[in-house]
């Protein structure tokens, strides 16, 4: 997170309105990814509310992260046609492939591993995204071998 960063978009909500919050969260993390302490501190100075208060409201909404999401951002569809189709093995196996679970990062900081609904690609389930790629009819054994090469490339490749 930039200084910067955060006082451009500060600049955009000019007063302390505590409704400014959530649009400035939103700003912020769409800028730099997630929110940093420090993007956390500045926000309650401009806007007079403890620091604490805004963690409450950033963590009360699953759409903030307050850790820096990896490099390559894996998704699991759980939706409906995609669990059918044996998403909760795939979930499984990036588990234990990557030594984390939903939500969180690895220490490397290379993968952020994530579940969600339906990505409206159910004619192909089960799917994973990467990084906003999709990978569907996906198997154990093809899970595996995407997660390697992204591991050897270092970036989300075909
Ligand atoms: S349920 Fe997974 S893409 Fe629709």
């Amino acid at each position: 997170m930039t200084h910067q960063t955060i006082e451009q978009v500060l600049k955009n909500y000019p007063s302390a309105s505590r409704d400014a919050l959530i649009p400035i969260l939103q700003d912020v993390q769409e800028a730099e990814g997630f929110l940093s302490r420090e993007a956390v501190i500045r926000i309650g100075q401009h806007l007079k509310l403890p620091t604490s208060k805004i963690y409450g409201v950033a963590t009360f909404y699953n759409q903030f992260k307050l850790t820096r999401p990896g490099k390559i951002q894996i998704q699991v569809c759980r939706g409906t046609a995609c669990h059918v189709k044996g998403s909760l093995n795939l979930l499984d196996s990036l588990q234990l492939m990557l030594g984390v679970g939903p939500g969180e990062t690895t220490r490397d900081g290379l993968f952020t591993l994530d579940t969600v609904a339906c990505v409206g690609g159910c004619s192909i389930a089960p799917v994973i995204t990467a990084n906003g790629r999709f990978f569907g009819r996906l198997d154990k054994k093809r899970l595996e071998e995407l997660v390697e090469k992204f591991r050897a490339a270092g970036e989300v490749v075909e």
